[in-house]
């Protein structure tokens, strides 16, 4: 059986603790570590940028899963790499050549993802799942923790696991928004791979143990 990964988005953390809160993850059960950055055209919000992203990678003792919700992120995949990102998702709305993209990311040493916003049909993927490492489907409006989880999101996961084995790939399916230990099971059963989780596990009296309850409610 696959093993779930759990990835706790930093952009529910406590900005004024980050060092505390990057602790917290690191001594967790949690596999990676979840980067928003936000660029306040591509999403109507503005998260942190690079210098933040360089201080909290000199804590950090896991990969890091850094999601770009960005215009135009070639500009900025040897940066990501220099800065320690093992994994550099882009938006497929964000990429007008998404293959060349796609190749820039693995060039530069890094895994490859591609985020589909939830009205993204995933058959746009069809040409290229084979040379994606992980699909990030959002389950909700990018740009903001904390929001509903979209219910529609079971079935695009289960399109997408069926696209990922019609063509033999190795692709990562991830989960982003809304995710909780309420509807985590049913995304594993969708056949999901990763879950990330921002405020689920930010706003619990105790982080850690939320972290390992929801490893283990999406490993049961
Ligand atoms: C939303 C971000 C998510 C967000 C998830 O634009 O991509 O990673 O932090 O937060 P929750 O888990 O609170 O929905
Ligand atoms: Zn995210």
């Amino acid at each position: 059986m696959r093993t779930i990964k759990i990835a706790p988005s930093m952009l529910a953390a406590d900005f004024a603790n980050l060092e505390h809160d990057i602790q917290m993850v690191n001594q967790s059960e949690a596999d990676w570590f979840h980067m928003d950055i936000m660029d306040g055209v591509f999403v109507p919000n503005i998260s942190f940028g690079m210098p933040v992203l360089k201080a909290m990678a000199q804590h950090t003792k896991k990969p890091l899963d850094v999601h770009l919700m960005i215009v135009d992120p070639d500009r900025y995949i040897d940066t990501f790499a220099s800065l320690g990102a093992s994994v550099l998702t882009v938006h497929a709305e964000a990429c007008t050549h998404l293959h060349r993209t796609v190749q820039g990311i693995k060039d530069a040493g890094m895994k490859a993802g591609v985020a589909l916003n939830p009205h993204t049909p995933i058959h746009m993927l069809e040409d290229i799942i084979g040379d994606i490492d992980l699909v990030c489907i959002m389950s909700v409006n990018p740009g903001f923790g904390g929001q509903k989880f979209i219910q529609n999101t079971y079935d695009k996961v289960r399109k997408l696991r069926t696209l990922i084995n019609d063509k033999n790939a190795t692709t990562l399916i991830e989960i982003d928004g809304g995710v909780n230990a309420a509807n985590a099971s049913k995304l594993v059963e969708a056949g999901a791979d990763v879950l990330v989780a921002g405020s689920f596990v930010f706003s619990a009296e105790n982080p850690t143990d939320t972290i390992k309850n929801l490893r283990e409610v999406a490993n049961a």
